[in-house]
């Protein structure tokens, strides 16, 4: 059986006492014991998230990391950073990289084989715009992104990689896929893995689904046979409203 997995990604919000008061709320939070639960937080706040959780099931994720393990890259953030302080995950591939820091197929491919290397759990997000859902060429976008992305791996890496589906259209929109377009896809996306790396692989990996998940909707997502848990922004903000989608 899989487990759930309720994952905050927290982009570029709260201060460092905002960030801490969140994380030590939500690790005060009784989890389920079938559910695993993640905070993507702010790569400044990592160390003392780290802390505020420690003692709880709850755990850290990096929302990024350079593909190069270290040197001249001003600003950046490597694998090898995050692995040296202990933490877990790290998301990949989240639209608002691709888009808005022109993150191509080809570039996450290196970030993933990087993050594994250095013993990272990744994330990895793929979603289709709303255009390419209105053409109805949905499945066939995110195949590529899935093959130019992360097929490469052989089956064994694949343990480490968590997908998270996306719909951009649904991302901080208000707008959520429904229950029956999320299961659509997440069957989708296990019979990509299943055609690759059979049935017993693809059976083990986690599909989650992210884009406006909120408490009201969170259960009728996560009931899918295929949605494995939600990768939750806007609503991972609020310790409340987390929390619900974490019972969820
Ligand atoms: P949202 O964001 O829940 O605010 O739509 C989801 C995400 O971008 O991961």
């Amino acid at each position: 059986m899989r487990k759930k997995i309720a994952a905050g990604n927290w982009k570029m919000n709260k201060t460092e006492a905002e960030a801490i008061d969140l994380a030590t709320k939500v690790a005060g939070v009784t989890i389920p014991e079938d559910t695993v639960v993640i905070l993507g937080v702010p790569a400044v706040y990592l160390s003392q998230v780290q802390k505020a959780v420690s003692g709880s099931p709850v755990k850290v994720a990096a929302q990024n990391c350079h593909q190069k393990l270290s040197g001249a890259f001003t600003g950046e953030i490597s694998a090898s950073m995050l692995s040296s302080m202990g933490i877990e995950y790290v998301i990949l591939g989240h639209s608002e990289r691709r888009e808005y820091f022109a993150e191509s197929d080809a570039l996450l491919a290196e970030k993933t084989d990087t993050a594994l290397g250095q013993g990272l759990k990744v994330i990895f997000c793929c979603g289709e715009p709303l255009p390419v859902r209105e053409a109805e060429n949905h499945v066939d976008y995110v195949k590529k992104q899935l093959e130019n992305g992360l097929f490469h791996l052989d089956s064994s890496a694949l343990e480490n990689i968590i997908i998270a589906y996306e719909p951009i259209w649904a991302i901080g929109t208000g707008v959520t896929a429904s229950q029956e377009q999320a299961q659509e896809m997440h069957h989708e996306i296990r019979t990509m893995l299943t055609d690759k790396y059979g049935a017993e692989v693809a059976g083990k990996m986690h599909i989650l689904y992210g884009g406006s998940v909120k408490p009201d909707n969170a259960s009728e997502l996560f009931g899918e046979p295929d949605v494995d848990g939600g990768l939750v922004g806007g609503a991972s903000l609020k310790s409340a409203d987390f929390e619900a989608i974490i019972q969820a």
